[in-house]
């Protein structure tokens, strides 16, 4: 029987959860069998062959849930195909020293577990999306607001991926 693909996410202001779908419906249109779970909401590894994590960026880094998450099935996930992405705004600056910065967003995951393969996805910032107070720091930070998604991008690394998850000889 087939085995399926879990894609697990953290996002806080919703932008990373449609990537995460988009990344699903890539894959099920590679033809996996793919659930799309926020990390928190995750019951165990049992059900799936292969999974695909990832995490907005906030303050350089991942969300702390997608952090603890792999850390606790660090051992299942180094026994499948794991893949990794990392969704912020300075994957899209037009400046280059911040561009290299976010190069290293999935240094630490990478310490982790070592990924089948990596992402680094330009994300989105709404204001209105955002609480009161998160909305004052990220103006003085000087986070301009955007949709950088790029879906074709996303599209196609996932469908480049699916063959790597479920490839019977890894
Ligand atoms: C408080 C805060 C801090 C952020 N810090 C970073 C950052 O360090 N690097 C980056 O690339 N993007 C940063 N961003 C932008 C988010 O990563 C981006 O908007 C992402 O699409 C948010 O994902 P979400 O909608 O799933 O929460 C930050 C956003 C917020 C609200």
């Amino acid at each position: 029987m087939q085995k399926e693909i879990l894609v697990a996410y953290a996002s806080r202001s919703g932008s990373t959860a449609e990537v995460a779908e988009a990344i699903g419906e890539a894959l099920r249109q590679a033809g996996g069998m793919v659930d799309v779970v926020p990390v928190k909401e995750v019951g165990g590894l049992a059900p799936y062959g292969a999974v695909v994590v990832g995490s907005a960026i906030r303050v350089g880094r991942w969300l702390p849930e997608a952090v603890r998450f792999v850390e606790a099935h660090q051992e299942a996930l180094s026994r499948m195909p794991t893949a990794t992405f990392a969704v912020g705004m300075a994957v899209a600056s037009e400046d280059e020293d911040t561009r290299r910065t976010a190069e290293g967003y999935l240094d630490p995951v990478r310490a982790i577990v070592q990924p089948a393969g990596e992402a680094l996805f330009a994300g989105a910032m709404d204001y209105g999306r955002l609480p009161f107070v998160t909305r004052v720091l990220i103006k003085l930070i000087g986070i301009a607001e955007g949709d950088h998604r790029d879906w074709a991008a996303i599209h196609a690394w996932a469908g480049d991926l699916y063959p790597v998850l479920t490839d019977v000889t890894l």
